[in-house]
């Protein structure tokens, strides 16, 4: 019985220690922009951090793509896959201009899936927007319901997130497996813009896949943007964190539940 109570309290204090580490951690991890450090490229791949940080004034877009550590989903995209990848990049003058709908407001979730928004899991040449202009909505990276139309008006290509217009403005790499191209403004997606910023309740699909039960929407959201927010330590399902940091207080409470039954 003594061991018992030994091994459940230490375990307790492990739990709380990690728990507050995991707070810390989501506490500092906010999307600010952090200078990056340029080494050199290597010829055998194309290094999507080095590229953006030499190619334009890309730092805004570069540093939340950093702060997200989603720059290893869109650099393991151009590793990893044969279909490579194709990024629209807005200048840091477009995250400026962008006041009406703040990106401050929005959770994590709905943060990161803004930047996985500005790109196509595939590689597309300039040449290519004439035919996508074609097939209706074109997924994004940041999954099914984030679509782009594209409009390719007379060797301008236009794209409508259904918020907001833009344009490619040049194109600033082009050489498979990695498209980058400039845009005039911030890809704003319906999915999340098209309501009111704090989303309303009912219709908007939550942006977890899970079938769980634990989706009590609008008022969430609304929690989750200030304080307990899940941290940006992985690039995949940041619910599953979510979820975790409830368990971790369920397990705590649980294990209380003990110590006062022992004492
Ligand atoms: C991509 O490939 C390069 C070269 O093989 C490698 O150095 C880099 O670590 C890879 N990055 C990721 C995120 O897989
Ligand atoms: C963002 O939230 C702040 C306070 O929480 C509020 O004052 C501001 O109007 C909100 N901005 C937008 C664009 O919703």
């Amino acid at each position: 019985m003594e061991f018992s109570m030994i091994f459940m309290i230490s375990f307790s204090v492990l739990i709380l220690c990690s728990s507050l580490a995991y707070g810390q951690v989501a506490m500092s991890t906010n999307p600010t922009p952090s200078p990056s450090p340029a080494p050199a490229p290597t010829p055998a791949y194309t290094n999507i951090k080095d590229l953006l940080s030499v190619a334009g004034p890309y730092h805004k877009f570069l540093g939340y793509l950093e702060s997200t550590k989603l720059i290893d989903t869109f650099q393991i995209q151009a590793n990893n896959t044969v279909e490579g990848i194709t990024i629209f990049v807005p200048k840091d003058s477009a995250f400026k201009a962008l006041t009406k709908p703040s990106l401050s407001n929005l959770t994590d979730d709905q943060f990161k899936s803004v930047l996985l928004y500005h790109a196509l899991p595939r590689y597309y040449a300039l040449a290519d927007f004439n035919d996508l202009s074609e097939k209706g909505p074109i997924s994004t990276l940041a999954g099914g319901q984030y679509t782009l139309q594209f409009n390719d008006e007379s060797g301008t290509v236009r794209l409508d997130s259904g918020w907001s217009k833009t344009k490619v403005t040049s194109a600033v790499h082009t050489s498979k497996p990695v498209a980058v191209y400039q845009i005039d403004k911030v890809l704003l997606p319906e999915a999340i813009f098209g309501t009111d910023i704090p989303p309303t309740p009912a219709p908007a699909p939550a942006l977890g896949i899970g079938p769980s039960a634990d989706t009590p929407s609008a008022a969430k959201s609304e929690e989750t943007g200030s304080s307990s927010k899940p941290s940006f330590s992985g690039s995949s399902s940041p619910r599953i964190m979510m979820n975790s940091g409830i368990w971790t207080q369920l397990v705590l409470a649980f294990l209380g539940g003990w110590l006062v039954l022992f004492f």
